[in-house]
């Protein structure tokens, strides 16, 4: 049942966000682009991994790689002002390496994307590894398990450089890589087989250091003249104590400052988080220098959220799956018999607006209001539970989606005017229904519906003319 009062409709909400505020949509390449062996593209660890798995792959995905034109279209209907997508390294760099050869197709494929986004007015934001990394690097030196990175780290800053001499002169926002902390939770998963703790934490670190060096080469060399942006996106869900219990209280705390604090920490405050030491020597120390190079790394907040649990202070119960788990801290999403919020599909996410407001005072206040950074939702959206059961007719009615992103759009517009916290943007997951991890095509993220068994057909959902109403209405106009 939908409870909600559309903002779009509500005068209290008009204009509350500035005019430059961007609103859109992100996506990663693996998710959507399909076409694996087209135009010379090299292999990622996905196609190996998902192949083997098998499972779902994405060797066609949403057919971007084909359809990217339409995408740019939906863009446009949607009234959106920015799109946020990722370059597939193994697309511009086959086998990934600095003195391997460059596809140029590759490049000339996100060439026409960026251009064709520039032309209907649309801002590009690129990522520049979303998960997909090159499956030689991997072969060669076990790209981020690498115990000595230095290899890895002069691939991938040779890989971004390239991205910027190629893209730079019209792309102005860059993130160096997607949720660090959920990388190595999905490599754990069985894609990397014998995966232990020691690798969990290596890499981690190694992204830190990565993210660093691409940093401080874009700083070097590139930001002056192109005028642009740089950050990584970093993603948290809240994680609320499920009652006054001592133990409930301590654990929802280090669920954030672990997970979160790992990489916030030293991009923003220049410090490391304790809450790995009960682990010694299994995670790597950042050295006083490496700190020193890492502190102030990100010219912008940009945050992924998606749901809250709560924090139960028990042990966690082993579930019977073998394979590693990170997880020792015990979540649940349901209380007194009640879920936390209306569920999605598999539990991801459920729609909990209050947890997205702490999540943002939290970040605001800890990492960015002293020096004024503006925060950046980089992702945020909703899999509505059994979709891909439902008829098309009910798939495009997608109330409780709309639901999600109306009362999370509110939340962020009340923490602007109410709290003063300084939000620059906000895009959704997802464009179109596309590839999960591990979950192939099963929840579906987008406000695209995509007819995978119909030539890829597109058809928009409600949510996605909901969205526009909600920025017409509260984004200032010039
Ligand atoms: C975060 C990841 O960046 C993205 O790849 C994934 O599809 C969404 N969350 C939804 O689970």
């Amino acid at each position: 049942m939908v409870t909600y009062r559309n903002i779009a409709e509500d005068p209290a909400y008009k204009d509350v966000l500035p005019e430059d505020f961007v609103h859109g949509y992100s996506s990663a390449s693996y998710q959507i682009e399909g076409g694996a062996t087209a135009g010379g593209r090299g292999p990622s660890i996905w196609d190996e991994h998902l192949q083997e798995a098998n499972q779902d792959t994405g060797d066609d995905a949403c057919d971007s790689y084909r359809l990217w034109e339409q995408d740019v279209s939906l863009l446009q209907q949607y009234r959106a002002s920015g799109y946020r997508f990722s370059v597939s390294w193994p697309r511009i760099v086959p086998n990934g390496g600095r003195n391997d050869s460059i596809n140029e197709e590759g490049i000339k494929y996100y060439n026409q994307l960026i251009d064709a986004l520039l032309d209907a007015g649309i801002e590009p934001t690129i990522t520049i590894l979303h998960f997909d990394v090159p499956l030689e690097l991997h072969k060669r030196y076990r790209s981020f398990l690498a115990t000595d990175p230095r290899e890895l780290i002069a691939d991938y800053t040779s890989f971004a450089k390239l991205c910027f001499e190629r893209f730079g002169d019209r792309v102005k926002k860059w993130l160096t890589f997607n949720e660090p902390w959920i990388f190595p939770s999905l490599l754990s998963m069985g894609i990397v087989k014998g995966f232990s703790k020691r690798d969990f934490f290596r890499v981690g670190h190694n992204i830190l250091l990565c993210h660093s060096d691409i940093v401080r080469l874009y700083r070097s060399e590139f930001q002056q003249k192109q005028n642009g942006l740089i950050s990584i996106a970093l993603n948290s869900e809240w994680v609320e104590p499920i009652n006054d219990d001592p133990r409930a209280v301590k654990d929802a705390k280090l669920a954030i400052e672990r997970d979160f604090g790992w990489f916030a920490d030293p991009i923003f405050l220049g410090t490391q988080t304790t809450a790995w030491d009960k682990y010694g020597d299994d995670f790597p120390r950042l050295t006083q220098e490496e700190l020193a190079l890492l502190r102030g790394s990100a010219d912008f907040f940009s945050l992924n959220h998606y749901g809250t649990g709560w924090a139960t202070g028990q042990e966690v119960q082993p579930n019977g799956d073998p394979r590693f788990n990170m997880d020792e801290i015990d979540k649940t999403f349901v209380k007194d018999g009640k879920p936390i919020g209306m569920r999605g599909e598999e539990g991801h996410p459920h729609t909990v607006p209050w947890g997205f407001r702490k999540i943002l005072l939290y970040t605001w206040d800890k990492y960015c209001k002293d020096k004024n950074i503006p925060i950046v939702i980089s992702e945020c959206g909703f899999a509505v539970e059994f979709e891909q059961h439902m008829s098309l007719d009910k798939i495009i009615d997608d109330k409780a989606r709309q639901e999600y992103l109306n009362q999370y759009i509110k939340i962020l517009c009340d923490v602007v005017r109410e709290d003063g916290v300084r939000v620059s943007g906000f895009y959704v997951w997802s464009l179109l229904d596309n590839l999960e991890w591990l979950s192939g095509y099963g929840p579906r993220f987008g406000v695209t519906h995509v007819d995978r068994k119909n030539g890829f057909k597109r058809t928009p959902k409600d949510s996605s003319k909901l969205l526009a109403a909600i920025w017409r209405h509260v984004v200032k106009k010039n």
